[in-house]
């Protein structure tokens, strides 16, 4: 297959197992690409891509940003508090003024799951969902399994535990749902609190005791707590929390296999992971960054051919 089945890139839910090893596939060849001394190649340079942020952002706005720029693609950013949104625009009106200035390709991240989707079906544009509410993060699930099987080898087989604050993570649903196309065993803990009721009729099981979800994994995806998402208090205090579900050295050391501790960022030091086991040579924090640029060059690349085949 040299094609994806899509024409957006809005979910995980929508992908091919096949999709996902064609986006991992390209994504090998951009990796080299961005390891050369010349980093850029020429492949989009007649492609315009708008990358609009109506919530904040580090990693995933500059990795979309330097993954347009390493293809050649023309760039234009948007940010929701320096424009006219303030002033009462609809998001149909803002995208389509947009679209008025020749723009190819729509990368947005939104806080109301579903924007993507909706945002789809009224303008003529390929859409790239950068994470929509509590909803979906597609290129953090690609670069999270890419990760994985840069690390292991496969996904296929592994045993993945996503711990922390499932109920309100766009991180915890896309990975669920890429883990399990590629053929992983997923686990979840965390608070009783902040686990979906609906969590095992994705197949998932809940393990409550966080050493045990650790002596059973292979890898843990440790999330960070979303308390901008949280109008109640879903745990007594922090302390608390840290204690029942944070990952300290010593419970990394205690366990009897050496795991891989993966993290989507922003962390918070001292919450979800001490600074040690972040820094420590069994988290690969750091790669899945440097991943997300390859992962993200591949998922605008695969989509632009669409658009230029469509229109040839
Ligand atoms: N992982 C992630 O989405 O980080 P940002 O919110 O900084 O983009």
């Amino acid at each position: 297959m040299s094609e994806l089945s899509v024409k957006h890139l809005l979910g995980i839910k929508y992908l091919t197992q096949a999709d996902i090893h064609l986006i991992f596939e390209t994504a090998d060849h951009f990796k080299e690409v961005i390891n050369r001394s010349i980093k850029k190649v020429p492949s989009l340079r007649d492609i315009t891509i708008a990358n609009l942020f109506f919530e904040n952002s580090t990693r995933t706005r500059l990795s979309f940003e330097l993954a347009e720029k390493r293809l050649s693609a023309d760039v234009v950013n948007f940010s929701a508090s320096s424009s006219s949104v303030k002033k009462g625009e609809t998001l149909i009106d803002t995208v389509n003024n947009i679209l008025s200035m020749k723009v190819d390709m729509v990368v947005m991240r939104h806080p109301n799951p579903g924007a993507g989707v909706f945002l789809s079906q009224h303008i003529n544009a390929s859409i790239i969902n950068a994470g929509d509410g509590a909803h979906e993060h597609p290129t953090q699930a690609l670069l999270d399994c890419y990760s994985i099987r840069e690390k292991l080898g496969d996904v296929a087989g592994k045993k993945v535990v996503i711990v922390g604050d499932i109920l309100h993570s766009r991180v915890a649903l896309s990975n669920i749902f890429a883990l399990q196309l590629l053929g992983a065993k997923v686990k979840v803990c965390g608070p009783k609190t902040l686990i979906p009721k609906y969590i095992e009729k994705l197949g998932v099981e809940v393990e409550g005791n966080l050493q045990e979800a650790l002596e059973w994994c292979d890898v843990a995806n440790m999330l960070r707590v979303q308390n901008e998402r949280m109008d109640i208090s879903y745990f007594p205090s922090i302390r608390e929390y840290s204690q029942q579900y944070g990952v300290n050295k010593t419970l990394l050391d205690s366990l009897k296999n050496e795991i891989v501790i993966m993290h989507p960022g922003p962390i918070n030091r001292g919450v979800e992971i001490t600074s040690d086991v972040a820094d420590s040579k069994q988290s690969i924090i750091l790669h899945q960054v440097e991943n997300g640029v390859a992962i993200r060059m591949a998922v605008i690349y695969l989509l632009a051919s669409k658009i230029k085949h469509h229109e040839s």
